[in-house]
């Protein structure tokens, strides 16, 4: 007989064995069960992480363009401008630098290296017109209408400042009275005060309608006082007469320009003559509108020669007047045909009844800026054209959604002088 004791302490040894197994299985499930929690805790967290991460990298990503940005800013390239000593460094004042000849006046002496300010009240000018510069150490501009006194420090002022073009300056002929004759004393007695030098930007229109052809300097000129174009061709006049009577009294050192008809970009779009009409009327394919016959003849400088004209001018000994133009004639249905050409527009060229009273020529004599500035136009009339239409061309585009593009306006037809100057 096997006693119990031995039996069951087999038993019982036995059991604890498959307790302990037992246990230790259970043991590792449960630690393989709280590995894989953890494990999916992790990957959980893990993708929660990315998440976040996710909506960080959103919300910072407009703040890094912004920071690029403002770094662009800090860093602008402006275009290339030459070192000039403390000696040759003038200080110059453009009044109506951010008008179409001004910004591009703006550009040459900035290049040159000169300090430029730039006054302007943007009645037809536009800060984009000089934004390239905005920033630079040799630039400022300031929003300020010349027709109240101004104080700064400058050596030259080139005075610019009124509209020029026929539906500008008759917008409102007081203001043009104002900015010329008011305008023009302060600017004068700016010159006086700080001794500089003034050139006055005068205009082919103080010869009126010319009864001598091509026009000298020395042509008075057969302007009416009191038609509507009177604002500008007898405010311009007035002008003139004073800055001669500051060069005699007081001594101010003056050049006077006598501007004829100017193209090139950042002209108006309502402008009003013939290139910008054409140029519009070819880009949107509406037919290029010729008063008459179209053999009227136009003579237009491209905008580079007249800058390099001006500051000739300014840096000559010449203080009297002195004609700046183009004296290539073209008529009417030549600019037509070739802009019509140039653009590779379909428009088809209209033939209009005649303007009333349509000066039958308008050409300058420039034989005394030759003699005396060494200055004559250079640029070629379709490489000036050319880029005039792909300026045009990218106002259009610019302008295309939703804003105003303004249409060429007709000729008008009535007593005195009309359309196509
Ligand atoms: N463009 C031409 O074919 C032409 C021909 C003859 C003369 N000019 C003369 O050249 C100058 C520039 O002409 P543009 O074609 O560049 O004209 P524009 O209209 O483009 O420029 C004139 C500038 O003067 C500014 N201005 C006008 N009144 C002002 C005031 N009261 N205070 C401050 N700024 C003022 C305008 O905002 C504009 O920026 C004008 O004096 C004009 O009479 C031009």
């Amino acid at each position: 007989m096997v006693s119990k004791g031995p039996l069951l302490r087999l038993i019982a040894a036995l059991n604890r064995r498959r307790m302990k197994l037992l246990t230790g299985i259970a043991l590792v499930a449960y630690v393989a069960s709280v590995w894989g929690n953890f494990v999916n805790m992790r990957s959980l967290q893990d993708n929660g992480d990315q998440k976040v991460e996710n909506k960080i990298e959103e919300a910072i990503a407009p703040l890094r363009e912004k920071i690029k940005d403002l770094e662009k800013s800090f860093t602008q390239k402006y275009p290339p401008v030459k070192f000039l000593s403390e000696k040759d460094r003038k200080r110059i004042l453009i009044t109506g630098g951010a008008g179409f000849v001004g910004s591009h006046l703006t550009d040459k002496l900035m290049m040159d290296g000169h300090e430029v300010t730039v006054v302007d009240n943007f009645f037809t000018g536009r800060k984009r017109n000089v934004e390239h510069w905005i920033g630079h150490e040799n630039f400022e501009l300031i929003n300020h209408d010349v027709v109240e006194p101004l104080y700064i420090e400058v050596d030259q002022i080139y005075h610019l400042a009124s509209p020029a073009s026929p539906p500008n300056y008759m917008y409102n002929p007081i203001k043009t009275l104002k900015t010329n004759t008011i305008g023009t004393l302060n600017m004068l007695g700016l010159a006086k005060r700080v001794g500089a030098r003034l050139l006055l930007a005068s205009t082919s229109e103080v010869y009126g309608d010319p009864e001598v052809h091509p026009q000298n300097e020395d042509y008075w000129g057969h302007v009416n006082p009191i038609g509507p174009r009177a604002c500008y061709d007898e405010g311009k006049r007035v002008a003139e007469t004073m800055c001669y009577a500051y060069m005699k009294q007081e001594g101010v050192e003056v050049r006077v320009a006598r501007i004829f008809n100017t193209f090139g970009p950042r002209m108006h779009m309502n402008d009003g003559r013939v290139v910008s009409n054409f140029i519009l009327q070819a880009l949107q394919g509406e037919p290029l509108t010729v008063y008459g016959p179209g053999t009227q003849t136009r003579a237009f400088q491209y905008v580079s020669d007249l800058v390099n004209g001006l500051v000739a001018l300014m840096n000559s000994n010449v203080s009297s007047p002195v004609n700046l133009g183009n004296p290539e004639e073209h008529t009417i249905l030549e600019f037509a045909q070739l802009i019509k050409k140039l653009v590779g527009s379909g428009s088809e060229i209209q033939f209009l009844s005649e303007a009333q009273d349509d000066p039958q020529k308008r050409k300058p004599d420039i034989r005394k800026a030759k003699l005396l500035l060494g200055w004559e136009p250079v640029v070629p009339l379709e490489e000036g054209l050319n880029k005039a239409i792909h300026y045009f061309r990218k106002e259009l585009e610019y302008q295309a959604n939703n804003q105003y593009i303004p249409k060429p306006k007709p000729a008008r037809i009535k007593k005195g002088r009309t359309r196509h100057n």
